[in-house]
Parts: C-alpha cells; structure tokens; sequence
C-alpha cells in the first residue's frame, strides 16, 4: 500500500498529518488498517508508556435540561425514570471507589441545575480529602461555577465538543451552539483545569472529512484527555433508526488521535466496548491509556441509559475492576 507506506513515513518525519491524510487513513478497509493501529500502538508506547489508567466514574443524576437528539437522558424522553443521588450517596460512592483503590473519581450527569454550584463545591473538597484526583463532567456552566469548583479541588473537566461541524452540531444539540461549547472549554483550561473533550463517530451526517476536522481542533485545543466513543442509536430518541457507529471506525478515529495527541490521555470507552465485546481490549491496542469504569450504585446504573445496551449495567464495581485488572494484565501491560 504506497499511500499508506508513505503518509507513515510522513508521519514519522514530521509528527503531523494533513486533513487529506487522515481522510486517506480513515478510509483505511479492515485488511489494511493493521499498520495503522500498530503504529498508534508503538506511539502510546512511547509517549504514555504501558501503564492503563483506571477511572472510576459516579452518574449522579439523570436530569437532564438539553435536548440531544442522540441521547437517552435528554429532556426529550418523558418515558424515562429521573433519579437524583443525594450528595451523600455521591459521597459515599465515591468513598468505596477510593477504597477499592481508584486514584480518580469522575463526577458525570446530566445537566440538572438543581445541584447548586456551591453544593458541587462542596462534595469536590470532600472528595478531594479521600486522596483521589476528581473529573467533573456535568457539562455547559458559566465561568463563575467552573472557578468555584476548580478552587475547591477539581482536577480535571470532562466537556465533549462531539462533532465540530457546526451545522451538524446545532441540528444533533438545538439550543446549543459549537461556538458556546468552545467558549466553556477556552474557559475551563484558562482556570488551570487538565480539560478533556471528544466525539461520537457515526453520527448521522458526519463525513470522514468532518472527523478529520475534529482530530485537528483536538490537537489544536492540545487536550489532556480526549473520549472517542461509536455512535449508537438509543430507541427512545429522534435518532432511534440512525445507522450506529462501527467499532472499526472508532478504532480508526482512535489511532489517528493517538498519532496526532502523542501525550494525551486516550480512554477506550465505554461505549467501544458497549457495540462489540472486545472493543476494549482492541481500543488499548489501538492507542487508547484508560479505562473508565462504573462505580455508580447498582440501582441506578441502567437508568443513566445515553445509549442502549450499555456495558456494565450489572457488574458491581468489585468484579468490573477485577475484569480491568485481567485485562490490562493480559495484554502486557500494567495497571
Ligand atoms: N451513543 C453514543 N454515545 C453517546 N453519548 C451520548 N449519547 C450517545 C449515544 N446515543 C456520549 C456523548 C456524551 C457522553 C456522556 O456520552 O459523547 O458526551
């Protein structure tokens, strides 16, 4: 494959790839992409090391005030059950998560205003007394609550731009704009925050050119973390008879990321794993360095339903990072 050959050798040379490349990768058929994905893997070698880091994530509330149209939890679906936890049981989960030895609790929820800023705080500085490093994902929020919480403790921010197309982006979030979006980013990272971001891939409209688009602003926002994760269709949804995501596709989007985020922290999410049983696995050989699993009480867990057939709705928290640990040991690597 001289194309492929080629914007290897290009890629070696110069650590950087143009738009038509990776277009040209992108469109890389299964029986082609090996080199790709070996590369991405020697890269994350390299620039991360073999350690996988293990997340434990806390879905707090199901609220939520947007109206997504890829979403299970947007405020469009009136057939589901909402549930709040009480900062308390946040607390209390994110007690557990530290015993079992998990170095960062993520908060993640739904866009529900009725967890005050200052309560927010609060549970972050209580948090950050259990030695754990603290994610928040709780999405668009004005400068003033970001800083609140930064100053009590708060690491790091979880806020996907999902697609950088910005016709694509208003249809899929009305209401919302990709300029708004950037905005909170620009925002969080002035406040000294590690800022995360992401996409969907698959999304209904999305062409390779625009997910090279969006793997050039991840590089140009140099992102400390960056979730790549299939597009998959939730019933409940506007989107309900969308095409999914394909794994393949995300593990393209994945390796390319990792070439072009040499230093960046790069999960094999959830939902990878959620469209194929291995995708896991096959994200970590394909440049990702985190896994992040559930720790949200077992009673809540098949409500925070963003997409259908989540992975992990039933595994308690023990078993699912003993399954990591096997993992992550299986492939050489360590936790
Ligand atoms: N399919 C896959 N991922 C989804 N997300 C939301 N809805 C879906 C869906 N239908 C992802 C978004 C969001 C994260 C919390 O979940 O990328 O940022």
């Amino acid at each position: 494959m001289r194309g492929l050959d080629s914007i290897i050798a290009k890629y070696l040379d110069t650590r950087d790839l143009a738009q038509e490349d990776i277009v040209f990768l992108l469109s890389l058929e299964s029986s082609e992409a090996r080199p790709l994905f070996e590369l991405a893997d020697e890269v994350r070698r390299e620039s991360v090391g073999d350690e996988v880091h293990l997340r434990g994530i806390i879905e707090f509330s199901n609220y939520c005030s947007q109206a997504c149209l890829y979403c299970g939890i947007s405020s469009l679906n009136r057939n589901l059950h909402r549930y709040r936890m009480t900062t308390g049981e946040i607390r209390e989960a994110a007690r557990k998560a530290a015993e079992m030895g998990f170095k960062t609790i993520v908060l993640q929820a739904g866009e529900d205003p009725y967890y005050e800023a200052s309560s927010i705080a609060e549970l972050v500085s209580d948090i950050k007394k259990m030695d754990v490093a603290v994610t928040l994902s709780l999405g668009e929020r004005n400068r003033e609550d970001y800083r609140l919480w930064r100053e009590a403790g708060a690491d790091r921010y979880l806020l996907k731009f999902e697609t950088s197309d910005p016709e694509l982006y208003r249809r899929l979030r009305p209401r919302c704009s990709l300029e708004r979006r950037l905005q909170c980013l620009s925002h969080l990272e002035e406040l000294g925050y590690e800022v995360g971001s992401g996409i969907m891939v698959g999304l209904p409209g999305q062409t390779l050119s625009s997910i090279a688009h969006d793997i050039l602003l991840m590089r140009k926002l140099r992102l400390a973390m960056a979730g790549i994760g299939p597009f998959i269709p939730h019933p409940a949804t506007p989107l309900a008879s969308a095409e999914p995501g394909t794994a393949f596709m995300t593990l393209k989007v994945l390796a390319v990321t990792r070439l072009l985020l040499p230093w960046a922290n790069l999960p094999s999410t959830t939902a990878l794993g959620s469209i194929d049983k291995e995708g896991r696995r096959d994200g970590l050989q394909a440049g990702a360095n985190v896994l992040m699993l559930n720790v949200t009480p077992v009673e809540y867990r098949r409500l925070y339903e963003i997409y259908p057939a989540k992975a992990e709705v039933e595994d308690d928290p023990v078993s699912l990072k003993a399954a990591a640990v096997e993992l992550v040991t299986n492939l050489g690597r360590r936790v």
